[in-house]
């Protein structure tokens, strides 16, 4: 079983929208292994996306993730990194395909509702940031 690590972003947490997405990602197949709603603080937000850093939209991405409370979660099913992305659709909410999380309920590229990790290697570094390994259902 693959595992992948999904937030909830905090436009999408303080719209009341955290019920439907884990509705989808429950219904799409995918078993959530452990679960937790937190506060990044300034550190954690720039530590977490320290690999783009270097792109224009860092410090504002890091802002954003910063202005209130997400939801954490580890998702397991067979090619659950493929399977949670294809439910989140495009980056850009506006290029998301319809019926995806990011067209649903998405802003803009910067607010578009949910992250989820892009390759094995991401996925267990981005699940060993916000969980220990006994926190994780296996
Ligand atoms: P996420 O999947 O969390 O990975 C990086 C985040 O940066 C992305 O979703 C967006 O929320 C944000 N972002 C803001 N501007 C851009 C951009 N121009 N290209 C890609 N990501 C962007």
């Amino acid at each position: 079983m693959e595992k992948t690590l999904a937030i909830i972003k905090p436009d999408a947490v303080a719209r009341g929208l955290t019920g439907d997405i884990l509705k989808r990602i429950e219904a799409a197949g995918l078993s959530i292994r452990a679960i937790r709603k937190l506060h990044l603080t300034r550190a954690q937000a720039e530590l977490f996306y320290a690999v783009h850093k270097a792109r224009p939209f860092y410090a504002d991405l890091c802002k954003y993730m910063t202005s209130g409370p997400v939801v954490v979660a580890v998702l397991a099913a067979e090619g659950a990194i493929a399977k949670w992305r294809e439910l989140m659709g495009a980056t850009d909410p506006a290029k998301a395909a319809p019926g995806t999380i990011r067209r649903e309920f998405g802003q803009n590229i910067e607010a578009n509702a949910t992250h989820g990790s892009d390759a094995p290697e991401t996925a267990g570094q981005e699940i060993a940031f916000f969980f220990s390994g006994m926190e994780i259902l296996s």
